[in-house]
C-alpha cells in the first residue's frame, strides 16, 4: 500500500515546513519540498492535507492500561483506542497490573496484546521486583530478552536502596533504564496533596516536597555509584529538578519526565475537592509549574508523558482522602501541548520532540519520534485550528477522571497512522 500525504506543515525533530511524503510499505520512503515533487508518482491513496499540522506519532512512556486485573478501569483495547484518537502510537505500559509484569511470559503477554489489536505499539516496562513488593529482584535479563524496554515498580517506589542498588547493576547487562517513583512514604502518607499555602487553606493534609527528592537523591547517588541510567518518573518538586542538574552537569546517567497536568494545573485547582486532580505525585504550586516549563525549554526535562491512570467513576465519586490517585490522560496530551504553546511562551515545535524524539533517546528506540526518510510511518494528521469539547463521549478511555472535563482544548487529531496503516480516522466516530 503506497499513501501519498501531500501539503503537509510537518513539524518534526529534523523536518520543519512544508512537505510531501510517499509512506510505502509502512515506511516514509520519500519526504520531497512540496515544489520538487514529481509527477510521476505512483500511489494507492492521496490525502491533501491543506496545510494542516503532520506530526511523528506521539511516544508516551507512562501509561496504566489495567489489563491483566482491573479491566473495569480500562482494559487495553479502550486504552489504546484512546492512545490513537489522542495521536499516541506507541506506549510503554506500567506494570502495577493483577498479575503484576514480572516475569517474560508476562511480558510477551502484553507484546501479543499488541500485535492482536494492531493499535499503538506497547513496550511492556517490567517490574523491578517480584508483585513489586520490593524484597526480591525480578528477572530482568529475561524480561528484558522477551522485549521489556524499561523497569519500575511504579505505583511504588523502590524502598530498599539495596535492592535499587542491586536493580541499578543489572543495567550493564540489560541496558534498559530503572524508572522510579520517587516517593519516601514515610513522609508522604498521611497527606492527600501538596504540603503548602493551599493544603492549609483547602484543609487537606499535605505532602511536602522533599518527600519526593530524597528518593531522588538518593537515587542520583545509586546510579553515579554504578554508572547505570535511572529514569525518575513523574517529577514534581523543584527541589528534584536542582538535584537533577546538578547531576547531570557530572554526568550522571539520569534523565526524567513531568506529566502534561503537571504542566496545566497546580494545587491551587483543588478547591472544589474534584477527585479529578488527585494524583500521585500531588500538582505542584504555581512557582514550581513555571519551573517545569523553564526545565522544559532547558532541555533538563526529557520527556513529557500521561501518566495515564484511568480508574472507574464510583471508585473517583468518594470523600477526597478516600479517592484512588490517578488522571486518564491519552485523550488530552496533545492538545494540552498545544494549550501549553498557545499560553505559555513554550514552542510546539519543542513541546511535540518531548514526545516523540526525546523518548527514543531516552528509551533507545530505533525509527520512531521523527519524519525522516526510513522511519516507520507512524504519523498523525493534526487540525490545530479545530477544538473539542471534553465529555464523557469524547473521551474514549473508560477513565473519565480528567481535570480536563468539561474544558474546550485546541487541536483534533483527524488521522493517525501506525506502520503506514490508517488506524484511526476522524470521519469514522461519531464525536
Ligand atoms: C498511578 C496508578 O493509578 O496506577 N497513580 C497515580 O496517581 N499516578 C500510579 C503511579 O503512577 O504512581
Ligand atoms: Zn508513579
Amino acid at each position: 500500500m503506497i499513501i501519498f500525504l501531500k501539503n503537509a506543515k510537518v513539524l518534526s525533530k529534523s523536518c520543519d515546513g512544508m512537505f510531501d511524503l510517499l509512506l510505502n510499505n509502512g515506511i516514509i520512503e520519500k519526504i520531497f519540498s512540496c515544489e520538487d515533487t514529481p509527477d510521476s508518482l505512483v500511489y494507492d491513496e492521496c490525502i491533501d492535507l491543506n496545510g494542516k499540522t503532520l506530526i511523528p506519532g506521539i511516544i508516551d512512556m507512562h501509561v496504566h492500561l489495567r489489563e491483566p486485573g482491573y479491566e473495569y478501569k480500562e482494559t487495553i483495547e479502550s486504552g489504546l483506542k484512546a492512545a490513537v484518537k489522542g495521536g499516541v502510537t506507541t506506549v510503554g505500559v506500567m506494570p502495577n497490573t493483577d498479575p503484576v509484569i514480572d516475569n517474560e511470559y508476562l511480558v510477551e503477554y502484553l507484546k501479543m496484546k499488541s500485535e492482536l489489536y494492531g493499535l499503538s505499539e506497547i513496550l511492556p516496562i517490567g517490574a523491578v521486583t517480584k508483585k513489586s513488593q520490593g524484597v526480591e529482584l525480578a528477572p530482568m535479563i529475561n524480561m528484558a530478552k522477551r522485549g521489556a524496554i524499561a523497569f519500575s515498580d511504579d505505583g511504588n517506589p523502590v524502598e530498599n536502596a539495596h535492592i535499587m542498588l542491586k536493580a541499578l547493576e543489572y543495567y550493564k547487562m540489560t541496558n534498559r533504564p530503572i524508572i522510579n517513583h520517587a516517593e519516601v512514604k514515610e513522609l508522604s502518607k498521611t497527606g492527600f496533596m501538596r504540603e503548602g499555602e493551599y493544603s492549609n487553606f483547602y484543609g487537606i493534609y499535605g505532602i511536602p516536597s522533599v518527600a519526593e527528592s530524597i528518593m531522588v537523591a538518593r537515587d542520583i547517588e545509586l546510579a553515579k555509584y554504578t554508572d547505570a541510567h535511572v529514569h525518575i518518573a513523574h517529577v514534581s518538586t523543584q527541589e528534584s529538578l536542582n538535584l537533577i542538574k546538578n547531576a547531570k552537569k557530572d554526568g550522571v546517567k539520569v534523565s526524567c519526565e513531568v506529566t502534561h497536568n503537571h504542566l496545566i494545573f497546580t494545587d491551587k485547582d483543588l478547591k472544589d475537592y474534584s477527585t479529578s486532580f488527585k494524583v500521585n505525585p500531588p500538582l505542584a504550586d504555581e512557582e514550581s509549574r513555571n519551573t517545569f516549563i523553564q526545565a522544559l525549554k532547558d532541555d533538563l526535562i526529557d520527556i513529557i508523558v500521561t501518566d495515564h491512570a484511568p480508574h472507574a467513576d464510583y471508585e473517583k465519586e468518594v470523600e477526597f482522602q478516600n479517592a484512588p490517585n490517578g488522571i486518564s490522560g491519552l485523550d488530552t496530551l496533545l492538545s494540552s501541548l498545544l494549550k501549553l504553546s498557545i499560553e505559555e511562551d513554550i514552542s510546539l515545535k519543542k513541546l511535540i520532540e518531548k514526545v516523540t524524539y526525546y523518548p527514543t533517546r531516552i528509551f533507545n528506540l530505533e525509527k520512531k519520534g521523527d519524519i525522516k526518510e526510513g522511519y516507520f510511518a507512524d504519523l498523525v494528521i493534526l487540525n490545530e485550528n479545530e477544538t473539542w469539547n471534553v465529555n464523557n463521549k469524547t473521551v474514549f478511555s473508560k477513565g473519565k477522571n480528567t481535570p480536563f472535563m468539561g474544558m474546550d482544548l485546541p487541536g483534533v487529531v483527524e488521522y493517525t497512522f501506525i506502520k503506514g496503516k490508517k488506524v484511526y480516522s476522524k470521519e469514522d466516530v461519531l464525536v
